[in-house]
Order: C-alpha cells, then structure tokens, then sequence
C-alpha cells in the first residue's frame, strides 16, 4: 500500500468550506442519468487556508458555474478544483451517471428495476462534485424527474406533480445521509403519534407482490418509535418516515434521514417464508436504523474514524431494545456468543483494528464486528461503571450539546465526564488499543477470607507491539458449594495489570463465577476443574455464565477426544442430561445451553493451546460428541422435543421462537439416532419456514434431506429470499468432502446470480462456514474462493473485500496450510485492476 493512499484520523483538517444549502435536480434515465447540482458555499472561519476541492468519481461533467458563470475546472479521477471568489458563492454544475452500469451498488444504482442510492461511507461521490465528508451539514432540497410511479427522497415532500416530486429537509446533514427512490412501489402504511402529539405517516414501500410481508416490520418501526421516547426521550423530527426494501444490497440496512433504506431481507418476512431468527434481526434491523435518527443523524460522525461514536453507541441501542421486547438473558448470550465467535477472530488476526482506527486505505473495510459490536461492549461497560441514571443523564447532555453537529469520541467521553465527575482517560484506551484483554485468575481461600487476583494483559496486534491496562469493569459472584449464592454479583473495578479483591466472612471455599453477564470483552483464563464447570452450569444464578460453563466443558472434552483419544466425558454428557430435565428453564436458554462451540472457535483454541489446528479432527470430534449425546439421551430428548412443540397460530415472538429453537436443538440430535424419520415428519407437517428449515437442516447434518431439498426448491423457487437459505444451508452443512462440490454446483443454479450480493454470501460466503470442507487439505477451497474474489471485485469491490476476511484465520493451520492459503492471496494481490477494497485486504492479511 503506497502511504500516500493511507488516510491517517492524525490528519484530520476542518474543511475550508460549509455549505449552506444544497439543491439538487435528478433527471432519471437508466443509463443517463442527469444531476443537476446548486450549492450555497461559506468559507470555514475556523479552518486552515486550503484549495477549493469537491469529491467526485466516475462522474461525466457537462457544465459548471460559479455565481452564474460558466467555469472549466480541472478534474482529476478523484475530484474538482476550481478557483473560487473571497467571498460566499453560488456553486452549480450538471453532471452524468448511469446508474444500469453501476454494479457497485455505491451512489446510484438499479435494482430489479427500482432506482435506489447507497451513499455511505463515500457513495455520494459517485452522484455530484461535492465536500463529501460527514463535517460538512447542509439542509437539502431535492426534485426527482421520473415517470416511475413513486419519487422519494429525505425529509418532508414539498410538492409533486406529474413525473416529478420535491422533497425538503429541513435537518442539516452530511452527503452520507442522501437517499432517492424511485420505482413501481407500493406503499405497506402506517401511523405513529409521538409523545409530544405530532402525527407521523409511516411508509414501507415494496414491490406490489410483497407487500403481504410488511406486518411485522411495520410493527417492530412502532415499536422502536416508542421506545426510544420511553427510554432516551428521543422524538422523531419529520412529518413522514419513509422505509424501503430492496434486493440488491451491500450491507444490511441504511439509516438516511427519513428514508430508510433495507436489504429486503431484513424487512420482508412471513411465517412461511421467514424463520423466527429472521424475525428477530428485522426487529433489531429496524429498531437499529431508526435509532440511528439521533445517533448518527442528528448528531453525526466528525470523520470517518469516528465511526463506531454512532455505529457502537446504536448497536447498544438496538442491543436494549431487544433485551427490552424479548429475553435479556438470551439476548446477552448471542451478543456475547458473536463477540466470541467474530470480534476476538477479528481482535486476534491480521486484521485486528482498535474500535476508533487510526488509518485506514478504504473505509469500507472498517465497517466491523470491532467498530460495531466491540463498539458496543465499550458503551456497555460504561454503562456498567456508571451505572443507568447516569448513563441516561451523561445521554442527556450529549444529545443537549452535541445536537447538529458532527462529534468526535472525545466529545462523547468528555459529556460522562462532564456529567460524572468521574475520569475516563484510562478508560479511553478502548477505543485506541486493539486486541482481547486476558483476564488471569488466581484464587486464594483461608480462614473464611477469599481472596481474588485478576492480572490482565492485552497480545499484540498488527502496528501496536504494547499494551497498557485497561479500566474495566468485572462482575463476580461467589457460590456456596450448596448453590446458594455466597457473595450476589458485585462489579470490580479493575485498572491495574494486577489487582487483589478480598471476600471475608464465607463459611467454606465458594465457587467462583467471574465475568458475569459477560462484563467485559475479555478471554478469562483460569484453573478449574469439569466439576467445577458442571457445578456452573447447573447452578449459577448468572444464565450467561451457566451457558459459559457449558461451552467450557464442552471444549474440554473436545479436546480430549481430539488429543487423548479420549470417549465423550461423562461429566459433560451427565450436564447436559440435567439441562434437558430442567424443564422450568425458559425453553430458549436451554437450546441455547445445549448449542457446542463452532468448528471455527474450536480451531482458534487449538492455535491458542499453540497447535496447529486441524480442521478435520476438530469437525470428526464434534460431530462423535453430537453422537454420544444423542445416544445417551434419546427419552430426553424425545420428550425435549414433545415439550417444545407450540399450540396455536404461529406468532414470532420470544415465548413460541424459543419452543421452536429448543425443539429444533432436539430434532437434530434426535435425528442421529432415528435415520431423520422425525425430521421427515416435522418437514411433511411444518406451516412455518422455521420447523421447514430446521428439518432440513437436521436432515442435511445426517447426510440426507435429497427429497426435502428437491420439494423445498419447488415450492420456493420463485423467492429469492428463501433461496438464499436453500443455497447456504447446503453449502454449510455439506459433509466436508462434497462442500465444494455443492458449492460449486450452486453457482451454475438458475438461482445464482453473482451481481447479487445476498447471493453471493449465500453461496461463495457459506463455504467458509463450512470449515472442513472450506479448509480441506487439497487447498481447493481455498483456490476456489480466490477465483470468486478476483472475479466478484471487477463487478463489486465491497464484497469482494468481505468475502476475501475468511482468509484472516490463516496463521491458526499448519504449515502446509498456511502456505496455500498465503500462495492464493499473492495469486489476488496480483490480479489486474484489482480494487483499493480488496487490495487492501489482501495487504493486511498477508504475511
Ligand atoms: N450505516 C449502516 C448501519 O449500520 C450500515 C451501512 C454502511 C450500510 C455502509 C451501507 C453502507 O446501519
Ligand atoms: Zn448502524
């Protein structure tokens, strides 16, 4: 990577110029699109002297003014310079795009026939010459020419006629947060009145034949209306909410200002079509967008390093909401469980990245599980160490100061200080300083007094070789050997890299139970025993550290029967055998604590205990110790599975999902046992996607489901949606020796489409899920994803950069492996016209 394409946030410089108003004409057409552009220019007073400069890529000028006055500017691949008066300007321009050919799907594009914008980080860009950085605010006037039925852009209409609409926001915004649509849509409508009595016409538009899948999605936008008066006082600010749905997408959902847009994945959903996971993402999908409406619009990001300031601070945000509609304790477990099994492979790689980077080539690439979810974990320790009326007075006052503007992390720590009084410069390395923590344990008991030492230490990370201790908070409570709790949970504050706590008065040695709730993002590292972990497991009044137990001892005996040769321990089958008759535990933890750690986390513990991982063995364990639990408790499980059946109309709430997730749990152990025969009956009688598709996923792990599969295509293959998870239940659940295969047979499908992005992860995404097959010894997986990033980059760099992150686990193999998977990304790094996305990727990861 050349250094003068790395953009470092030690660099950031305000910018010379704001705009004050900006209008924007659009003549749509396919492939020629016109944009007519007319911008009220202030000089910055408080910047430093600098050139006039406007972002633009892939743009066809046709004219520029300024204050009326025909211009020529010299335009380079990047911009537009120009000379400018001392004074305020009128700056206008006309420029061309097409959006047919824009397969990028960043600025204007076309999906199945609907015009529709993508501009964050930097799409906006790729639409007009323009400041396009997040400092830059400017209220927005748009009018779309089109004969397409519906015009849409952000804030409230201002008028229409025939084949053309205007639209007015009022609420200044940088370019990331523009949005037009344009389409044959209809509109799924809806009504909110907001605490302080203002009516609000809600919107989901779709295409026609969808618009029967808008129910829920509709009430989850209600429902995140209310919350977030209830629980941050937080009103909506614009006369309509516009959300609409579309299947070409890079991510998952976009915020922009009254006009939503949405991955139709994450909106559409049925009880025949959508299983009850997909459920509950729309939910938090939504929720997640409309919280952005305050963090990230109204108060937005100061640069681009200052990413997770919305992004963190909004997935915590969504995090509440769920924990608020569904169960707290489950929702805890996932959110832990993806820290697990994502951010710390992310923390412990070549990719690894503090929450606030401090360089990067392509923003793109740090829309992360770090920026996110450890952004998330950051606020929520925060949280934790000031406790809720705090947190919520310290929300207050940013909202109060910061309201309007573009801010900084800075800005959000210095309001808790503010507000607290407390000092949080200790606890600002979170933001900075990349990598898991390591909590080290060491317990001591004597004369009724327990005492705790906590050690931390952080590894080092690509650019940062030392670590400093971390300000975090750890929630511990102690056990009797009874079960009752001893010491109920209290939070340590740990600053030191090495610190004591002492516990007195305990009439016998308790039993530790350490990072409760999942406190702090940390690997605890300690000495304890299978008895200890069992004890855990069924006792712990803490359900995240019962679940902890669990995944602990099933680790342990993984690795014995990977290492020792060793038969499932009895211990752990004994546990699970209790779990199963704790019929009073809500049906969703107990799925939950019956789940093993994935073939992936099981690898990254191989390369932690310093082996090289083996994805075959790792795979065959688990696969006997499935095995050996099914045999061990067929009754359990049959009557597991008797219980969890649900009565009634289908419903995707917390109550019957959880039934259904226990119920499919035991299914698929019950199916080792019983060749799929209750899985083929559960399939014949299923009237929901989610009792079909975890039929047919216990079928695919037996190595069987060809009928059901062939049925399942029949009836669904007119839905895109629901042939995305055709396609990536085959490919991950595929006996590792035929994943390729199966994958590459996928992408010959009718279905398969690799401009699609859904698809793509559907597909070439999945077989990386598939870790044995993907990391089979031939090296053939790996050849076989290189081939998809080098083809995928020329049609859309984004992805082709997402895709290429299951190469980041590469140092856990061994050497053999290592070297093939090192041999393909220089085969990548070399291929012609590769994209700055990809290329930076690839740079990182490579050794
Ligand atoms: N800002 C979006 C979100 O988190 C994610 C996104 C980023 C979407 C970039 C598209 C492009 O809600
Ligand atoms: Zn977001």
């Amino acid at each position: 990577m050349s250094d003068t394409e790395t953009i470092h946030l030690a660099d950031y410089t305000p910018p010379g110029w704001l705009v004050e108003r900006t209008e924007l004409t659009f003549r749509l057409h396919p492939t020629a699109t016109r944009v007519i552009s007319r911008l009220r220019f202030r000089r910055n007073p408080r910047a430093p002297e600098q050139a006039f400069f406007l972002h633009g890529e892939d743009l066809t000028l046709i004219s520029a003014r300024i204050d009326g006055q025909e211009i020529t500017p010299e335009v380079t691949d990047k911009g537009l310079t120009c000379d400018v008066p001392a004074g305020d300007f009128t700056f206008e321009a006309e420029v061309e795009i097409s959006p047919e050919d824009n397969t990028r799907l960043e600025g204007l594009y076309m999906s199945g026939g609907i015009y529709c914008t993508q501009c964050e980080a930097e799409g906006f860009r790729r639409i007009t010459y323009y400041p396009d950085r997040p400092d830059v605010m400017a209220p927005f006037h748009v009018r779309v020419e089109s004969d397409m039925p519906v015009l849409l852009s952000n804030g409230n209409k201002a008028g229409e006629g025939e084949g053309w609409a205007e639209w007015d926001d009022p609420w200044p915004k940088p370019a990331y947060l523009f949005a037009l649509v344009a389409g044959d849509l209809k509109a799924h409508p809806g009504a909110f009145t907001t605490a302080s009595g203002k009516d609000v016409e809600l919107n989901i538009w779709v295409r026609e034949a969808d618009l029967g899948k808008c129910d829920f999605a509709m009430e989850a936008l209600i429902k995140s209306m209310r919350w977030d008066e209830e629980k941050y006082g937080r009103e909506y600010d614009l006369d309509i909410f516009n959300l609409v749905a579309v299947s070409d997408f890079n991510m998952g959902a976009m915020e922009n200002k009254g006009l939503n847009i949405f991955n139709s994945k994450l909106v559409l959903a049925s009880p025949e079509t959508a299983t009850d996971g997909t459920y509950e993402r729309i939910e938090a999908v939504i929720a997640h967008e409309y919280f952005h409406n305050w963090t990230g619009n109204r108060i937005t990001c100061r640069d681009w390093f200052q990413l997770s300031l919305k992004e963190g601070l909004t997935v915590f945000r969504d995090q509440q909401f769920t924990s608020d509609m569904r169960s707290a304790p489950v929702k805890r477990i996932e959110d832990a469980g993806l820290m697990r099994s994502h951010q710390f492979r992310e923390d412990g790689g070549p990719l690894a990245h503090p929450v606030r980077p401090e360089s990067f080539v392509e923003i793109n690439n740090f829309y992360t599980v770090t920026v996110y979810e450890k952004g998330a974990e950051v606020i929520g320790m925060l949280h934790r160490l000031v406790g809720p009326e705090a947190y919520r007075k310290a929300l207050d006052l940013y909202f109060e100061r910061h309201d309007g503007e573009a801010a900084t992390v800075e800005d959000w720590l210095r309001v808790f200080e503010d507000s607290t009084g407390r000092d949080l410069s200790q606890f600002k390395r979170w933001y900075s300083q990349a990598g898991t923590p390591r909590l080290n344990v060491e317990e001591s008991f004597k004369d009724g007094t327990y005492t705790l030492t906590l050690e931390q230490q952080t590894p080092p990370t690509p650019g940062q070789e030392r670590k400093l201790p971390f300000h975090m908070p750890v929630a511990v409570g102690l056990l009797s050997p009874n079960g009752d709790e001893a010491v109920p949970t209290q939070v340590l504050e740990l600053t030191e890299p090495r610190q004591s706590f002492t516990f007195e008065g305990l009439g016998a040695r308790p039993i530790l139970s350490i990072n409760r709730d999942f406190s702090a993002p940390v690997i605890v590292t300690r000495k304890t025993t299978a008895a200890e972990e069992a004890f855990l497991l069924a006792s712990d009044t803490d359900p995240f550290n019962r679940w902890d137990a669990g995944r602990a001892l099933a680790r342990r005996t993984l690795q014995q029967m990977m290492h020792e040769g060793s038969s499932p321990s009895h211990v752990y089958l004994g546990a699970i055998g209790q779990v199963l008759a704790e019929h009073g535990l809500d049906p969703a933890l107990r799925a939950r604590l019956l789940g093993l750690p994935g073939e992936d986390e099981l690898a990254a513990d191989e390369a932690a205990a310093g082996r090289a991982a083996d994805p075959a063995r790792i795979h065959k364990a688990r696969e006997s110790l499935k095995d050996a639990v099914a045999r061990m408790h067929v009754g359990a499980l049959q009557r597991t599975y008797m219980e969890a059946q649900t009565e009634g109309p289908y419903a995707p709430d917390a109550e019957q999902s959880g039934k259904r997730l226990l119920a499919n749990a035991a299914l698929s152990l019950l199916s080792r046992g019983d060749g799929g025969d209750t899985a083929r009956e559960q399939f014949a009688r299923a009237d929901n996607m989610t009792l079909s598709l975890g039929a047919l996923q216990a079928l695919l792990s037996i190595g069987s489901g060809e009928a059901e599969l062939a049925a399942f295509e029949e009836r669904w293959r007119g839905d895109e949606l629901v042939m995305d998870m055709w396609m990536s239940q085959q490919v991950q659940l595929a006996a590792p020796e035929r994943a390729l295969e199966v994958t590459r047979r996928l992408t010959e499908h009718p279905a398969f489409n690799a401009k699609n992005p859904n698809r793509l992860r559907a597909v070439i995404g999945a077989l990386p899920a598939n870790a044995a097959g993907f990391h089979d010894a031939s090296g053939e997986g790996y050849a076989f994803l290189a081939d998809w990033l080098i083809r995928t980059d020329k049609v859309n760099p984004q992805i082709a950069a997402r895709l290429s992150t299951a190469f980041q686990t590469w140092k856990r193999y061994g050497e053999r492996r290592q070297e093939m998977i090192q041999a393909q990304l220089a085969r990548v790094a070399e291929a012609e016209g590769l994209s700055r996305d990809l290329r930076e990727m690839v740079v990182r990861m490579r050794a």
